[in-house]
């Protein structure tokens, strides 16, 4: 039976990372391989970069769910495990001064869609979850069903720009308008705020004077098809451990990814 690990892969879009991470996979530059695709949006085109390489996929239409949900006036049944107060007091999405019943909505709607991906993911059996430009918020309901507390967690994200700078959805274009001369895309676990987890890799590019945002989202997306594989196969090789970073000024500390070296390897 072959020990190369398992990766379950969402996706909203194109899916030039998932590209990036199959080709990785079956060239042998990384030990692993996909196990399956999920996608909150049936047209994403990168559920035919699955097809094309016999990779099992789904769609949780989240559009769908959210807005079946909203019609019913938020009254369909949530997840019985899903525990609303404790959910709400996790997640750090929405800003701390957000009404409570608006929030309430707000992740009750997303925990009904998270509800239909895990239980298309409960089909297969898999080692980490990777967003490959999944254009989705998760929150604490669906966080905590797949990392189930494990050191290091189990979902990865990449990220159009060098975090803690721009999180959000236009990473680049954020970086273009500042006037960055340095842009970036960072691979971070996920935790319950946006883009806010520990940060596993990242790659740099020059921003130069003739850049525009097409050629800094070319740029960009170059480094991504790099990094990302390249931050698998630390997790592969079981490199990747959470621990407290040192204190700040005011003496608070951040969850970090510290990386064993390789002859650390599975201890
Ligand atoms: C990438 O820039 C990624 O950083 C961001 O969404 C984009 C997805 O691109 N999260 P693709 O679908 O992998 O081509």
């Amino acid at each position: 039976m072959s020990n190369r690990l398992r990766v379950g892969a969402l996706i909203s879009g194109g899916g030039t990372n998932l590209q990036a991470v199959i080709d990785a996979c079956e060239s042998g530059k990384i030990s692993a391989q996909v196990v399956f695709v999920g996608s909150d949006n049936p047209e994403a085109k990168g559920l035919e970069r699955a097809q094309k390489h016999s990779i099992p996929w789904f769609v949780a239409d989240y559009r769908k769910i959210i807005a079946g949900y909203r019609a019913s006036g938020y009254s369909l049944p949530l997840p019985n495990d899903c525990g609303m107060d404790g959910l709400l007091a996790r997640q750090s999405l929405l800003p701390k001064d957000t009404p409570a019943e608006k929030a309430k909505a707000y992740i009750a709607s997303r925990v009904k869609a998270e509800a239909a991906l895990l239980d298309n993911m409960s089909r297969y059996s898999f080692d980490l979850l990777i967003l490959a430009g999944f254009m989705r918020v998760l929150t604490p309901y669906f966080l905590d069903h797949v990392n189930a507390g494990q050191n290091p967690p189990r979902v990865m994200n990449i990220h159009p720009a060098l975090l803690p700078s721009f999180p959000g959805t236009d990473g680049y274009g954020d970086t273009f308008r500042y006037g960055c001369k340095v842009g970036g895309c960072t691979v971070h676990f996920v935790d319950y705020g946006e883009d806010t987890g520990p940060i596993i890799g990242q790659r740099a590019f020059a921003v130069e004077p003739d850049d525009t945002l097409d050629s800094i989202r070319k740029k960009g997306l170059e480094q991504e098809w790099l990094l990302y594989p390249a931050c698998i196969q630390l997790f592969a090789e079981k490199r990747l451990r959470i621990t407290d970073g040192e204190p700040d000024a005011k003496g608070k500390t951040r969850r970090v990814v510290k990386i064993l070296p390789p002859k650390a390897c599975g201890s």
